[in-house]
């Protein structure tokens, strides 16, 4: 397996099947994207894409024990590919790359059946359980990195 840094056009492939299912493929460009300081990794297996992720320097309202912040979203394993331990190394690739930019905390918005992922790679439950329009059941999870 390789983790790479990708441009994320090349995210969209996998958002659009695990994360936008039967959307338009417009909605696979999240906000920020293209920031100058956002990022975005893939973990290939033979040279195929099969897990992806994007990074944000973006602080949650709600959350103020760190000023700079950086929030995580679009990760996304193959099906195929799942529970080989390939979201858990594009994290570990995205850590030190985002305390060489001097920030210590990593939150997202994780889906609800996500979140037994989150609990295994260190992220904390921050809030009760809301809905995102069109996606579902979240909670706000938080690590410090
Ligand atoms: C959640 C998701 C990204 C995890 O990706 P993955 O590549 O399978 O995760 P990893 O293999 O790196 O898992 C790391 C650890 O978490 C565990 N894990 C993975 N998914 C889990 C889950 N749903 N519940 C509990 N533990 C989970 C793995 O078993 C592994 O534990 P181990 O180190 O003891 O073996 C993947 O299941 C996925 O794409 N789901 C659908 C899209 C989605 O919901 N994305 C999250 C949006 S917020």
């Amino acid at each position: 397996m390789d983790v790479k840094q990708i441009h994320y056009k090349d995210t969209y492939s996998i958002r659009h099947q695990m994360l936008r299912p039967g959307r338009p493929i417009e909605t696979c460009y999240f906000e920020g994207d293209d920031d100058e300081l956002s990022f975005h990794l893939g973990a290939y297996i033979d040279g195929n894409l099969a897990s992806v992720a994007s990074f944000y320097l973006r602080s949650h309202p709600s959350i103020i024990e760190e000023q700079h912040q950086y929030q995580l979203r679009g990760m996304a394993t193959l099906p195929e590919h799942q529970r080989k331990g390939l979201s858990q190394a594009l994290l570990q690739t995205a850590f030190p790359i985002i305390r060489n930019n001097h920030v210590n905390l990593v939150w997202c918005n994780a889906r609800a059946l996500a979140t037994g992922f989150y609990e295994k790679v260190g992220f904390e439950k921050k809030s009760d359980i809301f809905e995102i329009p069109d996606v579902g059941p979240h909670y706000l999870m938080v690590k410090t990195i």
